[in-house]
């Protein structure tokens, strides 16, 4: 894909810090529920894409989301705006009694923000409740709090850019763009159009409402996308509302998008519209000084889990670390649409798959999803103490026996075996190794689950057998809470967890795009998903044989569940038979696609969209904007350099870069890595085979792009 906008000028140098954006009083205004209040997947488009637009929109460039205290008390500089429209608006609205809090997100673009505190608007509920169903004829139930709260934040957005548009307009002649995502912002556009604001309206949508729903179900979504009553089915679930706003928010926008093929062929049959351009998402790709940093950092953060899963295993410990490879799922606790039923399947079936090879690997999987706690257990936690105290009694033995030894050779004697640990020492240890042992199997779980027996992770781990017993090749830790720095029982953030992992599997059924496996891609983590994900669609569509480069996509499309069970536990087998040596080569390889995941490289398709909703409103724009980039851009007319979506093909395994530099063992035939693996043979197939049914979906379906 070539990197150009459509009047042929590299989008590299639209990237003034907002020069034009000032020069033509040309705003962007981004609407999510996730600005600084973060959920999942939306909360890190936002977050990582800050700073691209910064540097086409400089400082008119604004988020606005809901004010959520906890977030903003860590996330949020408070500040009053330095900009004349934003500190007027913001205090005429204060003026009616909205709390409004301004400032800066405290990321990398450092953002302004506007954020709307619902609660101190919650009395005028009712009023706009009339108000909409007056415009729209979308009337949202009483006991709807999530609508309710999306109700309260839309007219809030509404409100502030009414006034806005009209004070930016007072300068000069303006362009207003408000970007929305996913229908929780849906009534702010909704609003905004239908009273006619001179504001270009972008709807950008993660997912839609009934393929959620429709998914975590035990519909056969796919096949049967064209054929659902989308109204009843609304019904059914109670969300007619919620779908009826996602459907006006797509089609009262000037320009709609969604992240994937995938979603959009979604949004063609669920939300009649088909989107008017895709815009995938990119990630803020970090660039390190040295080449091989980021293989530094998977060591480091791997004797991180280390040190955790020994304790965790304590009594147990008898496998190698030096052959245990860490593989994860993580997100939003969605049991099926997340694939952690099939995870969990072919995790049972790899055990089978090792303990019958006489493997002698073991597979420590997590498996991080948020639920309901009632706190860390006791097991988990003791087997962190007892490590630290055999860690700490061998510390101080250590230091005795080195005060000991210093002594007698001071005295000029050859301390003899009997200096070296005195009985005490002794008794010191083995008070040590009987705390350490336990009647129990480690456990499966950190945290007490509240909903313990209706789970359905830990009853699906319980229907496979995986108890972390002694024979098991493959052990289980399910993490009941997101990850952090301050966790006193796994002390790391996400990000360093997922470096000192060796693999992230996401066999997702529903993923629209899904950020968790782009994000070990980015880190070299090499990583399996689905073609039903956008992410496993994009890469299997931009890169030849994604397989070599440590991305695996299990097809649960065209196979049925039982093989792409199968499908995936050979991947996780094969992978686990890799040498360290190739293991280290793959990563090289993996983070190799970084640059197709940059939105250095992504972004412009937010840009087109941009310009698209503008022209719709400003048919002008275009002119006025040639006018001033003749004179600021250059290059305008020169050819552009188009850029190959793959990355140049990895030529010879042992490039200088697969290179490990710090380890010394020479390269053998057997550490080559295998462009497809004999077992995976069957999976060398030309893109996107289609069934002859006539069921099938319009994959190849072309969105303007
Ligand atoms: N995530 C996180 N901590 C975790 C697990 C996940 O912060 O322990 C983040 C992850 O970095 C990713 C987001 O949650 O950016 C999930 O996004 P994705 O698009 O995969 O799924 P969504 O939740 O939006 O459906
Ligand atoms: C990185 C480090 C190496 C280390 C390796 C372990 O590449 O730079 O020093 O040997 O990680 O890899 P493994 O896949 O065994 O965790
Ligand atoms: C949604 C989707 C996820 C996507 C994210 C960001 O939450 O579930 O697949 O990655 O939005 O677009």
């Amino acid at each position: 894909k070539s990197l150009k906008t459509s009047q042929g000028i590299p989008f590299d140098q639209y990237l003034d810090n907002g020069e034009i954006a000032e020069e033509l009083n040309k705003w962007l205004i981004e609407v999510s529920w996730e600005v600084a209040n973060k959920v999942g997947g939306i909360y890190t488009v936002i977050r990582s894409k800050v700073p691209i637009t910064k540097k086409e929109y400089g400082n008119n460039y604004i988020c606005l989301g809901p004010y959520n205290d906890s977030y903003v008390k860590t996330e949020v500089e408070v500040s009053e705006s330095k900009n004349d429209a934003i500190r007027e608006t913001v205090n005429e609205m204060k003026q009616h009694g909205i709390h409004v809090v301004t400032g800066n997100w405290l990321i990398e673009g450092f953002p302004q923000v506007v954020l709307f505190d619902i609660g101190s608007a919650a009395h005028r509920l009712d009023g706009w409740k009339g108000d909409f169903f007056e415009h729209s004829r979308i009337g949202i139930p009483y006991y709807d709090r999530e609508s309710n709260d999306a109700l309260l934040f839309g007219f809030c957005v509404f409100w502030f850019l009414g006034i806005f548009i009209d004070k930016v307009k007072q300068r000069q002649k303006s362009y207003v763009i408000a970007h929305f995502h996913e229908w929780l912002t849906g009534i702010g556009l909704i609003m905004t159009r239908l009273r006619g604001y001179d504001c270009a309206l972008i709807f950008t949508t993660h997912a839609t409402l009934l393929g959620r729903y429709l998914c975590a179900g035990s519909t056969d979504f796919y096949n049967h996308l064209p054929y659902f009553n989308l109204d009843k089915e609304a019904g059914d679930r109670q969300i007619y509302h919620r779908y009826c706003i996602e459907r006006a928010g797509a089609w009262c926008a000037h320009t709609f998008t969604t992240v994937s093929k995938i979603t959009g062929i979604e949004s063609q049959y669920l939300l009649g519209k088909t989107p008017d351009m895709l815009t995938p998402n990119g990630l803020n790709v970090q660039s390190f000084a040295a080449l091989h940093e980021f293989q530094n950092l998977h060591a480091q953060n791997k004797e991180k889990l280390n040190a955790f899963v020994r304790g965790h295993f304590y009594g147990h410990y008898d496998f190698d670390l030096d052959k245990t490879l860490y593989f994860f799922i993580a997100g939003r606790y969605e049991f099926s649409n997340k694939g952690a039923d099939m995870f969990i399947e072919s995790l049972a079936r790899l055990n089978h798959m090792l303990k019958a090879s006489g493997s002698d690997i073991t597979i420590v999987a997590f498996l991080i999803f948020p639920t309901s706690t009632n706190n860390f257990n006791i097991e988990s936690l003791r087997g962190q103490s007892v490590a630290k105290m055999l860690r700490d009694t061998v510390q101080n033995i250590q230091s005795d026996i080195g005060k000991r030894l210093y002594e007698i050779c001071l005295k000029g004697h050859l301390p003899s075996a009997e200096h070296i640990l005195e009985p005490t020492n002794i008794i010191e240890l083995k008070k040590c190794i009987y705390a350490s042992q336990r009647s129990t199997l480690p456990p499966i779980c950190t945290h007490n689950v509240n909903d313990d027996n209706r789970d359905p992770i830990l009853n699906a781990l319980r229907r496979c057998h995986l108890f972390n017993d002694r024979y098991d090749r493959v052990k289980v830790i399910f993490h009941p809470e997101f990850l952090r720095s301050t966790s006193p029982l796994l002390p790391l953030d996400y990000e360093e967890f997922v470096r000192g992992c060796h693999l992230g599997v996401f066999p997702s059924y529903y993923e629209p795009w899904g950020y968790t496996p782009a994000e070990c891609t980015v880190m070299g983590v090499p990583n399996i998903s689905t073609n039903l994900s956008g992410f496993g669609c994009f890469l299997e569509e931009h890169v030849q044989e994604p397989q070599t480069y440590g991305i695996y996509v299990v097809d649960r499309r065209y196979k049925s569940a039982e093989e792409s069970v199968q499908q995936l536990a050979q991947y996780m087998y094969d992978f686990s038979h890799l040498t360290r040596r190739q293991r280290i080569m793959l990563r090289n390889r993996t983070e190799r696609l970084s640059e197709l995941l940059d939105w250095h490289t992504l972004g412009i398709y937010y840009h087109r969209a941009r310009k698209m909703a503008l022209e719709k409103i400003h048919p002008e724009y275009e002119e006025e904007l040639l006018n001033i980039t003749n004179g600021s851009v250059s290059g305008a007319s020169t050819p552009v350099v188009s850029r190959s979506s793959t990355p140049a093909p990895p030529d010879n395994d042992d490039s200088d870069d697969d290179d490990d530099h710090q380890t010394p063992q020479t390269f053998s035939e057997q550490d080559k890595l295998p462009t497809s693996s004999t077992n995976t043979e069957q999976f060398n197939r030309p893109s996107f085979p289609r069934p002859a049914s006539a069921s099938h979906l319009p994959l190849d379906k072309q969105f303007r792009q």
